[in-house]
């Protein structure tokens, strides 16, 4: 064990239980927001959908403090903040609130996005939908799970067995976004969106979507998303890194594989 580790029993599986605790009480100050939201203010950050408010700031802040105190050591990746720098392999990847467009008209589907990466590597996450009352969670080696029970994806679904999640914004190309959507229309496949990249990971984790293609996506909206998919069995590549955007795509075997050619990258 890494000197930076000694005295801690099992440094993932300590993070993992901190991540769950904090992504219930960052859902439970979320919900006191969301339930009063006529009063927040929020601004545009880069487009007209793109938006941000005293609530993602405020929770993010707090998330930030609460991290920090209990892992001193450990980086910060977070969505309404400047990257911490940490020096014990452990890095946090935080989306205080995922789904800001949906949380601020006053849909139910957002969450609490809480992921965790030793060496660079996705290796824990936590996903809390407050007003869906639900908490996914997952550790590498230790599978998936929503509300405490095992997730084990379908292996045999194709893109056409039910929905695919699709989460182009305004960022994506016009031309890229409609030739996944016809390219996906033709092989038998529908879309689905909710706005929460993290909650349609989520979802084709638990066999609600039979797969998740998202062509700009940021570390902090899949990163805990991407270790439920794959301790459920599934596979996820994401093409962006900490300080870069990318796609995402996420299935069975033979969904992402289908996802990507559709999506036109390379096999
Ligand atoms: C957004 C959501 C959305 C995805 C966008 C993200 P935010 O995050 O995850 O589903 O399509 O690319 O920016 O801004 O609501 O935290
Ligand atoms: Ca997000
Ligand atoms: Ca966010």
């Amino acid at each position: 064990m890494a000197p930076e580790h000694r005295g801690e029993a099992d440094p993932l599986q300590a993070r993992l239980a901190a991540a769950e605790k904090l992504a219930r009480r960052a859902g439970t100050k979320a919900r006191a927001f969301f339930l009063d939201r006529d009063t927040l203010h929020p601004i545009s950050k880069s487009d007209s959908q793109d938006l941000v408010s005293e609530a993602d700031r405020g929770i993010e802040a707090w998330l930030r403090r609460q991290i920090a105190r209990q892992f001193p050591l450990d980086g910060i990746v977070g969505e309404e903040e400047a990257t911490t720098e940490g020096s014990s392999g452990f890095v946090w990847v935080i989306d205080p609130i995922d789904g800001t467009m949906p949380f601020l008209v006053g849909q139910p589907n957002w969450t609490v996005s809480i992921g965790l990466a030793r060496d660079g590597e996705p290796v824990a996450g936590a996903i809390h939908a407050p007003m869906l009352r639900e908490t996914y969670t997952a550790a590498a080696g230790g599978g998936a799970r929503l509300n405490g029970h095992p997730l084990a994806m379908n292996l045999d679904w194709n893109v056409a067995s039910t929905t695919i999640g699709f989460g182009a914004t305004q960022k994506a190309s016009p031309q890229e976004a409609g030739a996944f959507v016809e390219a996906l229309y033709r092989e038998g496949g529908v879309l689905f969106r909710v706005g929460s990249g993290a909650l349609m990971l989520a979802y084709v984790a638990a066999n609600r979507l039979a797969g998740y293609y998202d062509p700009t996506l940021h570390c902090w909206d899949c990163w805990a998303g991407i270790v439920l998919i794959r301790e459920a069995g599934g596979v996820a590549t994401f093409d962006g890194d900490f300080g870069n955007p990318g796609p995402i795509w996420a299935g069975n075997r033979q969904v992402h594989d289908t996802l990507r050619r559709l999506s036109g990258a390379a096999a």
